[in-house]
């Protein structure tokens, strides 16, 4: 079976970023995306490439080739969906913040939508694909609603999540470890694998896409992201302990990681790991452990998460004590907002808790990113609830540049790795400062005896 038209529901970092490699990779596909975000998809539609709803590096560019080509943005679902022989729901799937599963299981209100929206205008035979982050079995779910239809429509469900990791999307696009394709593995089910096997053959070796069944699908990607934020909550752990014994915990980092049964990636010790995933996933697992009475499994991997808080909090209360427990009414300034370099995604950026530790302990804050705008700032500090809205704006600045946040500031959080907090003229920065000037390198961005020598006091985590 050839596919000539995909639709894709959801037009964020998955949906967006994922489709248009699809089209410049494949011209003779018509590929549509599609959103109920008004403003997203004017956006994706804009002709200044840089108003793009999402920021990755590249991405530009193959927007840029595929779009008006065979890459098309729009709001009409309808459309789209009918005329499509391949759906991908790449819809958001956050943790349920009410009722039963609080907390930990994943929202699905909104893959039901749209399961209910294809099953109420499919005429044709359709490959759904999930692509969202699921918890495993969600499959069935979307495979039982589909089949409610009662017009003799055949649909066919396949898992294929999405192991791109935002800032360098485009790369694990184009050049992928493997791609993961879960479906029935019966004659109709294979059927459809193999239509999805040859879209990503196109630049893909074979021997790089995976098969399996729905469930080892599914599951992989919790089990896969589960394990990248243990690795980083593993060596997060040791930060703390090196700070107590006077190891440096790059150094640990380097020798644990030239252990070729290690690997040297995911082991960068940091104010804690953010993004829409990790904890999300193990969200996942912890309550798909629980649901089947694994209680031991379920705690096992929720420590990762403990631990991830835990070095969020630390961190903040290492500026506290630090600045004689006192930071009322002196001014923070915090570099950074996304959740890491080279996107303006801000969902659980480590940032967003620290910044309300110190809010709630009556400092202001100055904010620089270079991609995340204000409002974004605001709109995370507010849904965290701790404070009200009025509060929020008075206390939090967001700047445009690194040199206005940190004038005049007590002491400057170093939050997201951003190349160009490195070219910043430090002197500079330091002049302006009150002094003692303290600095707080989350990442280990910068050199910390050029700081001392400027006259800085530093401190970076694990050191
Ligand atoms: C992740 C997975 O990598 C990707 O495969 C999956 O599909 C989605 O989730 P992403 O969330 O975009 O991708 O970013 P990732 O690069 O994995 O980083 C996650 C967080 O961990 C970031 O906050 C990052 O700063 C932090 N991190 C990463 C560390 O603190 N130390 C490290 O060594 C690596
Ligand atoms: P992700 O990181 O998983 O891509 P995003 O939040 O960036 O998540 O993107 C998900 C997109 O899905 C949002 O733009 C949202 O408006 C869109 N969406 C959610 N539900 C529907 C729906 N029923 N129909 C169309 N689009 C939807």
């Amino acid at each position: 079976m050839k596919i000539s038209k995909i639709c894709c529901i959801g037009a964020g970092y998955v949906g967006g970023p994922t489709m248009a490699v699809i089209a410049q990779k494949c011209p003779e596909i018509k590929v549509t995306v599609v959103d109920i975000n008004e403003q997203r998809i004017t956006d994706w539609n804009s002709d200044n490439l840089n108003k793009l709803p999402v920021f990755e590096p590249g991405l530009d560019k193959v927007v840029e080739e595929a779009r008006g080509r065979n890459l098309f943005f729009s709001i009409n679902v309808d459309k789209a969906i009918e005329e499509a022989e391949m759906i991908f729901i790449s819809v958001n799937t956050p943790t349920k913040t009410y009722g039963k599963g609080k907390d930990m299981a994943a929202d699905l209100k909104y893959i039901e939508l749209c399961a209910r929206q294809i099953a109420k205008v499919a005429k044709t035979d359709k490959i759904v694909v999930e692509k969202s982050t699921l918890p495993v079995r969600t499959a069935q779910a979307i495979k039982s609603i589909l089949s409610q239809t009662g017009k003799g429509v055949n649909f066919q469900i396949l898992s294929n999540p999405e192991f791109l990791a935002e800032g360098t999307a485009i790369q694990d696009l184009l050049n992928p470890d493997r791609i993961l394709i879960g479906g029935e593995l019966n004659e109709k089910g294979i059927e459809a694998i193999n239509a999805l096997v040859n879209i990503y053959a196109s630049w893909v070796s074979k021997d790089k896409i995976l098969t399996t069944n729905v469930w080892s699908s599914e599951l992989s990607k919790l089990v896969a992201n589960a394990f990248l934020a243990q690795r980083v909550s593993s060596i997060n752990s040791i930060s703390e302990l090196c700070e107590s014994t006077g190891a440096d915990v790059r150094e640990v980092s380097r020798a644990v990681g030239m252990d070729s049964r290690i690997g040297s990636k995911f082991l960068n010790a940091s104010v804690g790991f953010g993004g829409s995933c990790f904890q999300k996933d193990i969200l996942n697992l912890v309550y798909i452990a629980k649901s089947y009475g694994l209680n031991e499994v379920a705690d096992y991997w929720e420590q990762v998460i403990l631990m991830n808080n835990h070095q969020k909090s630390r961190f903040a209360s290492k500026i506290l004590s630090t600045l004689y427990n006192t930071v009322s009414g002196k001014k923070i300034a915090m570099l950074g907002w996304a959740f890491k370099k080279d996107t303006n995604d801000t969902r659980e950026s480590a940032a967003i808790y620290v910044a309300d530790q110190l809010l709630e302990e009556k400092a202001n804050i100055a904010v620089y990113d270079p991609k995340v705008e204000s409002n974004r700032i605001y709109a995370d500090l507010n849904y965290l609830n701790s404070r009200s809205e009025d509060e929020n704006s008075l206390l939090v600045q967001v700047h445009n540049n690194s040199y206005e946040a940190c004038k005049d500031a007590h002491a400057i959080a170093i939050m997201t790795e951003w190349d160009e907090f490195k070219d910043c003229d430090w002197q500079r920065i330091y002049d302006n400062m009150l002094k003692p000037a303290f600095i707080f390198d989350g990442r280990f961005l910068l050199d910390r005896e050029e700081l001392k020598k400027i006259g800085f006091k530093s401190f970076s985590i694990g050191i």
